[in-house]
């Protein structure tokens, strides 16, 4: 009887469901996304979120099950997402996890999102090496040292924005579509990413603090100086938008490698989708001789086999989670 664990994902608006092997080989991943719903308000509606969730999030379990051709009692764990993230929208997959647990008499475990994202590049690895990991996201940006599964540093973080949110607020200031992320990143590839000179900031020696709100800001202040409807103007200020993101990232990134004797980094999250982000990380890396691991694209933004594999590292290191363990909003990833 095959072993397998089912995960589930609702900690914003993306409902995702996903059986993994206890050794985290991804058996099935599925993902509803609500972009499209949400993109009518510009951002994500919470309530509106956790309705979308209710309305899919059974559903897509069935699917993951019989797309990884197993039944619910082939399940040895249940996991699911307990933070950090929207609370309404967390409830509905960890309600549904504990629920399964009880009922078939198996373990549920409680992932952290952020673990997730943080674990999501050795997918296609198993197992996890000691490294340096940046998570950059919609909602984080985070620079740690990772000594093995649970033993995380805090390096630095955001002090205002996360990546993700300052290329969806430029984008949502350039009249692009939500999310902007995507849409700067397509828009970019036929832009010049010397056209403007915006700011890098926090790049003094030894800081792995991240800024990004003086960024957005240029971007603010430069808009009543050019014509965005000129299509080449808007893809020039997405190219050096853009640019100067990546910039901070991969600098500090290469940085903490070298301060820290790490010679692999591993980049995570939404943003890490972006094809500039993914060439200049390749690049750098290259000349640093230092080691780069990604996730796949599809694993990059949010998804269930992140969580599943996460829980299969800590199933294999015997951890479990109470059926208490309630979702937590702001759930740290240290400390
Ligand atoms: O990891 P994720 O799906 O959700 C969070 O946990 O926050 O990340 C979503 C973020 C959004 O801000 C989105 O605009 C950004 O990732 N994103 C991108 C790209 N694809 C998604 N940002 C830049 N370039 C992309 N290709
Ligand atoms: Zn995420």
């Amino acid at each position: 009887m095959p072993s397998c664990l089912l995960a589930l994902e609702t900690s914003c608006d993306e409902t995702a469901a996903s059986v993994v092997t206890p050794e985290g080989e991804v058996l099935s991943s599925e993902v509803a996304s609500q972009i499209e719903i949400h993109r009518e308000f510009g951002g994500v509606v919470p309530e509106v979120a956790s309705r979308n969730h209710i309305l899919h999030m059974r559903l897509l379990a069935e699917q993951a099950l019989a797309k990884a051709n197993v039944t619910l009692k082939d399940v040895d764990a249940f996991a699911a997402t307990s933070g950090p993230g929207l609370v309404s929208s967390l409830l509905i997959g960890s309600t549904l996890a504990k629920s399964l647990a009880l009922a078939e008499g198996k373990p549920f475990l409680a992932i952290n999102h952020l673990e997730g994202h943080l674990l999501s590049p050795f997918m296609s690895r198993g197992k996890i090496e000691p490294h340096i990991a940046l998570i950059v996201s919609g909602g984080h940006t985070m620079l740690l040292q990772v000594r093995g599964v649970g033993d995380y540093e805090l390096l630095g973080r955001t002090r205002d924005d996360a990546a993700g949110e300052a290329f969806d607020k430029v984008g949502k200031m350039l009249g692009l579509p939500y999310p902007g992320g995507p849409e700067i990143d397509q828009r970019a590839r036929s832009g010049n990413r010397k056209a403007f000179d915006f700011p890098r900031s926090m790049m003094e020696q030894g800081s792995y603090e991240f800024s990004f709100s003086g960024l957005k800001t240029s971007v603010l202040y430069l808009l009543p100086k050019v014509d965005v409807t000129h299509e080449p103007t808007l893809n020039d200020i997405c190219a050096s938008f853009q640019e100067a993101v990546i910039e901070v990232l991969v600098e500090k990134a290469i940085r903490a490698a070298k301060q820290y004797s790490q010679p692999l980094i591993a980049v995570s999250g939404g943003v890490s989708c972006n094809g500039r982000l993914r060439e200049r990380f390749a690049e750098r890396c290259k000349e640093a001789r230092l080691e780069l691991l990604l996730a796949e694209p599809r694993f990059t933004t949010d998804n269930a086999a992140m969580i599943g594999f996460a829980a299969a590292q800590r199933w294999r290191a015997g951890f479990t989670s109470p059926l208490e363990t309630d979702v937590n909003p702001n759930l740290s990833l240290v400390g």
